[in-house]
């Protein structure tokens, strides 16, 4: 006699449980078990990849080359690491409404375009709804075609027949197994599913796009286990108020991380951003103190962003801080170096920072970035607007290297800026200066010399 298991799951991070719990013993996230009951029938497990399972010698093993085909639109085929590759499936996330399927519409309308057949399955959206994205989009062609189903197995059925070149599943969320009884959108039915794609798209050697929802707290809704199956992770994340979209590789099997693409949404659909650093730049007010531009590299690019602070006295007993953009720690670290190293007294100053554009920087390239817009906006004296930032400061105050010197020094010069101040480190290191007058400077007091000027 079969009997049906009821197992718990927790939707953060797939840790199952024979009874509800509370709290998460894997990850401590609250409230996140739900049941998902087990088939009796137990699911034949394969390989993802879909082929032989026998062993053989690594020499024996014939070198795959990947076939890669372009989306024709240079930011997202640059965070692809160049492009599609058959059989690879891509999970893209963002929150809700950020532009997901509008991103995907229009990689689909320029793939279209070359005569390959797409097959865009949706369970959010009517095909009357898509339609009217894809008249905004001014996309129409009989090559994509559009399938309004959630049940996996008839999805990969019709798949099979039509043989797209591309699969595009919105969202991941809503498709799910016939064979599982769990609710669609279940760590169980997440993963089950995108298995079934996974094993779907080595086999037919077709690249299959899945869009995912993120949760609040910023984790692709389920599954992190859907992280770990699919192949290349992407984040499609920006500002509600900023019309820029942040295309950002998380995982890539076939090509480098941290890689970003710039878009910003308009009327039209989503254009791209093949200048980010002008655009990041274009509103920078003149003289004004407490702006600074550093020189950050995302991925295997650089880029030129503007970081703003302001320092005032407080009103109460409490200073306050804020940052945004930018992790409060390391601001509070470099205030803390400020007062010890180089005597400014922040003291009692409220201190607010922002990175400009809803931009968010993790890079410790920044750091002598932040200290020149603070000490600028402290000492009210605008930094030169030819004057660029990089460099990494650490707890005694001294300004160390950072990768990527001349990439960096490039873009600024790229932009007009005539000036860098950058770690001494680096200074020494640079075969070409790239046209910049270029300060290299061993500790905080030394750059702080160059700003009050
Ligand atoms: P959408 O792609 O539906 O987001 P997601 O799939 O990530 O939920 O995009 C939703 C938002 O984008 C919506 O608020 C309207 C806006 N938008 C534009 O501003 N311009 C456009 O041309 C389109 C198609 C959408
Ligand atoms: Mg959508």
């Amino acid at each position: 006699m079969s009997k049906v298991k009821t197992i718990y799951q927790c939707q953060a991070c797939g840790f199952a449980s024979p009874k509800w719990l509370g709290k998460c013993p894997d990850c401590n996230a609250w409230n996140s078990f739900t049941e998902e009951r087990e088939s009796p029938k137990t699911l034949k497990a394969k390989p993802s990849f879909g082929g032989n399972t026998s062993p053989l010698p690594l020499s024996a093993v014939a070198g795959a080359t990947e076939k890669r085909a372009l989306v024709g639109i240079s930011e997202f085929d640059r965070v692809l690491g160049g492009g599609m590759v058959s059989g690879a499936i891509v999970l893209i996330g963002g929150d809700p409404g950020i532009g997901k399927s509008t991103l995907l519409l229009q990689a689909v309308g320029k793939i279209a375009e070359k005569a390959e057949t797409v097959l865009y399955v949706s369970g959010e959206e009517s095909p009357e709804q898509i339609k009217l994205r894809a008249e905004r989009l001014q996309i129409n062609s009989d090559f994509i075609v559009l399938l309004p189903e959630t049940v996996i197995e008839n999805i990969l059925a019709y798949a099979a027949e039509m043989k797209p070149s591309v699969l595009v599943i919105d969202s991941i969320q809503t498709v799910y197994t016939e064979e599982l009884t769990s609710a669609p959108g279940s760590v169980g039915q997440i993963r089950e599913s995108a298995a079934k794609l996974m094993y779907y798209a080595k086999k037919a050697h077709v690249p299959v796009f899945l869009i995912g929802h993120v949760t609040k707290e910023g984790a692709i809704a389920g599954p992190r286990v859907l992280e770990h199956i699919v192949d290349t992770v992407l984040y499609f994340e920006g500002d509600r108020g900023h019309p820029y979209r942040i295309l950002r590789t998380v995982k890539n099997r076939f090509g480098s991380t941290n890689e970003i693409g710039v878009f910003e949404m308009s009327d039209s659909g989503l254009i791209e951003i093949l200048n980010p650093s002008l655009l990041f730049l274009s509103e920078r007010p003149e003289n004004a103190a407490g702006s600074a531009v550093i020189a950050g590299i995302e991925g295997t690019r650089p880029l030129l962003v503007e970081i703003q602070a302001l320092v005032s006295p407080t009103s109460f007993g409490m200073p306050r801080r804020t940052s945004m953009g930018i992790d409060f720690n390391r601001v509070n670290l470099l205030v803390a170096v400020l007062e010890k190293k180089a005597g400014v007294n922040l003291g009692g100053m409220d201190i607010f920072l922002n990175v400009v554009g809803g931009l968010k920087i993790a890079e410790p390239a920044l750091d002598l970035g932040v200290i020149a817009a603070l000490v600028s906006s402290f000492r009210e004296v605008p930094v030169n607007p030819g004057v660029l930032f990089f460099g990494e400061v650490g707890l005694s105050g001294e300004v160390r290297a950072v990768a990527q010197g001349e990439a960096r020094l490039k873009e600024a010069a790229k932009i007009g800026f005539t000036t860098a101040i950058i770690p001494k480190g680096n200074a020494d290191r640079l075969k070409d200066t790239c046209g910049l007058t270029v300060m290299g400077v061993r500790n905080v007091e030394e750059a702080l010399e160059y700003i009050s000027r």
